[in-house]
């Protein structure tokens, strides 16, 4: 039976229902290096979160393997977060080495000849500087690298003649978000895991809800039918965009809006001992910002009672699965075939040893679901040079995989000569 999810096309985007598309960009060095200089040289890229650099002099480190270069955030003394390339203006050392820190009052210090940066950027000290010719302390700070920042995630461009500001940039993703409480959402847990898949095999894995029952099933065992894992809606807009996917309505792992629910007598009796112990625990301090209802008007566009989560895609390397709770997945391309990807879970601060357990037991489940989300895209990279087949198959439900194809195409194809129509492959594929 065909599913009933509405499909909202955003102006300029093609109608993404269902086709093939070309496996080519999943596996080729030149589509590679076309991804690195045409998306990730031209992207606003989140890079982290304010809290990481969460007092001045405090800086965060974020190596970008598939450019080669190392970004460092720090917040000046004035609590301005800035981004410089993590290189040396002497002879280009990196000039910090681990993920995060304090840069003392004298500056952060290059191992190689002991120059000295301030948190600002600017150069601190030279050793024996006069034996540099024409010395111009002014022109040899870090090179600094555009930063915006937005509800608390610190975004880079690392294009200096970029087309548009971050939060133009963030489009529909910002207008939909911009009131979600983001804020008042403490990490849980993190997950950092190297794959051996092309990043877009990876991201496509958590595209859609079509895998659930089969790949998920030893962990998630509530997504049984069509009816809880087919989207209610989908959003598709010039760059990003959002699948809103169902909940199963008993289920501890799905619906985060259980623990502001009275639970069914006959569904506890049914449940084993330690979901049973848990759900009890999970009724003991829902915070009232995250009420279902009280989330912005954007979240969970249907207004349906069975909600799960907003699965928004902000392109090019962001999945935010947004509900009482966020989990965010960053896919960081290594190589055309390896991707390291980084899990964050969030959720409103813990009230006392009741809510840590609840929140102990989800993140353990998810844990496992993520485990079980990274098996498929190494078996399917290693056969993926086989030639057997040209184009993958995608269903209705697969929208935000094929609307991603697109949006990839506009900035890889746009910039080569000869196609003057970005994404016509695409919808040529779409059609036949
Ligand atoms: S390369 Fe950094 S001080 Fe020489
Ligand atoms: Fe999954």
């Amino acid at each position: 039976m065909t599913s009933t999810t509405k499909v909202i096309h955003g102006p300029g985007v093609p109608e993404c229902v269902g086709g093939s598309i070309s496996v080519e960009p999943y596996h080729s060095e030149e589509s590679f290096k076309k991804e690195r200089d045409h998306i990730f040289r031209k992207c606003w890229l989140n890079v982290c979160r304010t809290r990481d650099v969460p007092e001045p002099d405090s800086y965060f480190v974020r190596d970008l393997a598939m450019i080669g270069t190392s970004i460092l955030v720090m917040r000046g003394e004035d609590g301005v977060i800035r981004a410089f390339h993590n290189v040396c203006a002497h002879r280009l050392n990196k000039v910090v080495w681990n993920e995060s820190g304090a840069c003392p009052k004298k500056g952060i210090q290059c191992t190689f000849h002991g120059w000295r940066y301030k948190s600002d950027g600017k150069l601190a000290g030279a050793p024996d500087r006069a034996e540099f010719p024409n010395f111009d302390a002014s022109a040899n700070g870090l090179t600094p690298i555009d930063c915006e920042t937005w509800n608390g995630f610190v975004f880079i461009n690392l294009d200096p003649q970029h087309e548009v500001g971050l939060r133009e940039y963030l489009g529909e993703f910002g207008d939909i978000l911009e009131e979600y409480p983001f804020e008042k959402l403490v990490p849980m847990s993190s997950y950092r895991i190297e794959i051996e898949a092309n990043w877009k095999v990876v991201l496509d894995a958590f595209s859609e809800g079509y895998h659930v029952p089969f790949t998920h099933g030893p962990t998630l065992p509530d997504f049984i039918d069509t009816s809880l894992y087919h989207m209610h809606q989908i959003g598709l807009f010039e760059r990003h965009h959002y699948g809103s996917t169902p909940a199963n309505p008993d289920s501890l792992y799905s619906n985060s809006a259980l623990p502001y629910l009275p639970l069914d007598p006959k569904v506890e009796e049914a449940r084993p001992e330690m979901e049973r112990i848990m759900s009890a625990f999970s009724r003991s301090n829902p915070a009232p910002e995250f009420h279902p209802d009280r989330l912005p008007e954007g979240v969970n566009p249907t207004k349906t009672k069975r909600f799960g989560f907003d699965l928004w895609t902000c392109f090019p390397n962001v999945v935010a699965i947004v509900s009482s709770r966020l989990m965010t997945h960053h896919f960081w391309p290594i190589s055309p075939t390896r991707t390291v990807l980084e899990s964050k879970i969030y959720a409103p601060d813990v009230a006392g040893i009741r809510d840590y357990l609840f929140h102990q037991f989800r993140n353990i489940v998810i844990r496992e679901a993520v485990r079980e989300d990274v098996k498929n895209p190494e078996e399917t990279q290693r056969v993926l040079d086989s030639g057997a087949r040209s184009h993958m198959l995608l269903s209705r439900q697969e929208a935000l995989i094929q609307h991603f194809a697109w949006v990839r195409s506009k900035y890889v194809d746009s910039a080569s000569e000869g196609n003057p129509t970005p994404g016509t492959d695409l919808l040529k594929s779409v059609a036949a």
